[in-house]
């Protein structure tokens, strides 16, 4: 029998008021699998992720993950925003350590270790948030909700902030961060060329109400990172993502 995805979405359909935001939207990731949402500002895309994650109900259609409905939120599902926030009176360490903690794991100190060194971040463990950079703290914030090995992480824009070099390096970093785990994610983005380099598949939404216009495989060879902007294959897919995308 085939493993039920990481996380699914079926017919999902939801509306504040008489304003439609996502209509019917069918996706599915599996484990290990980075699905990147690309879709135009306003369309939805929070509000799919915000679905996803179970902190609201769709009108319609259904969310599984692993098999069971998705019913309300779960640190199985962190959903990491831009700018998101750290304790800030905690240690970065202490951060990291915070949620296996709170799940009875009174040490949590390989893990910690191990994210801090895969965040690049062991000098700075002993220091507050706000003796981090921009770049640091994001970083963090998506090591500290992946410190309980969560199957699925949802991502929504986690790189907008930042400027073209730190981004860039960001993104090499989530790449070997997920890399040798079997996190499920997805990432919501406005970014052509982010969705292509970190998304293994590319589910491009409609203008709002959302619907999945189609989907594109991106079959580039690992390891990506920059010097992916440069090979072929990625420069014509881009080329013929943003046609489609200007067209719409
Ligand atoms: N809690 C809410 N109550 C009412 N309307 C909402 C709520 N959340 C979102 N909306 C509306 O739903 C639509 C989609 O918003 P959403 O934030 O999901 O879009 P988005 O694609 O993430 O936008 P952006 O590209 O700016 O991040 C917008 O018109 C927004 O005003
Ligand atoms: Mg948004």
């Amino acid at each position: 029998m085939n493993q039920p995805a990481a996380l699914a979405a079926t017919g999902v359909t939801k509306a504040y008021g008489r304003q439609e935001v996502l209509s019917g939207i069918d996706l599915a990731v599996a484990a290990g699998e980075v699905l990147a949402v690309l879709g135009p500002s306003g369309c939805g895309k929070s509000t799919l992720l915000r679905v996803l994650a179970g902190l609201e109900r769709p009108d319609q259609g259904r969310v599984e993950a692993g098999g069971a409905a998705v019913t309300r939120p779960s640190p199985e599902r962190p959903m990491v925003v831009q700018g998101s926030t750290l304790f800030p009176w905690l240690s970065l360490r202490d951060n990291l350590a915070w949620g296996p903690r709170a799940l009875g794991d009174r040490k949590a100190g390989a893990i910690v270790d191990e994210l801090l060194e895969a965040t690049g971040l062991t000098g700075s463990a002993d220091l507050l948030p706000r003796q981090l950079s921009g770049g640091m703290r994001q970083r963090a914030a998506i090591a500290q909700v992946l410190a309980n090995g969560p199957p699925l992480l949802l991502l929504d824009e986690p790189f907008g902030a930042l400027d073209a070099q730190t981004r860039l390096r960001m993104q090499e970093w989530l790449i070997g961060l997920l890399a040798d785990r079997a996190t499920a994610t997805v990432l919501v983005t406005h970014d052509v060329e982010e969705a292509l380099l970190l998304g293994h598949r590319l589910l491009r939404l409609s203008h709002r109400p959302a619907r999945v216009v189609d989907e594109v495989r991106v079959d580039l060879a690992p390891p990506r990172g920059r010097a992916t902007l440069t090979d072929p294959r990625f420069v014509a897919l881009k080329a013929s993502v943003l046609a489609q995308v200007l067209d719409a």
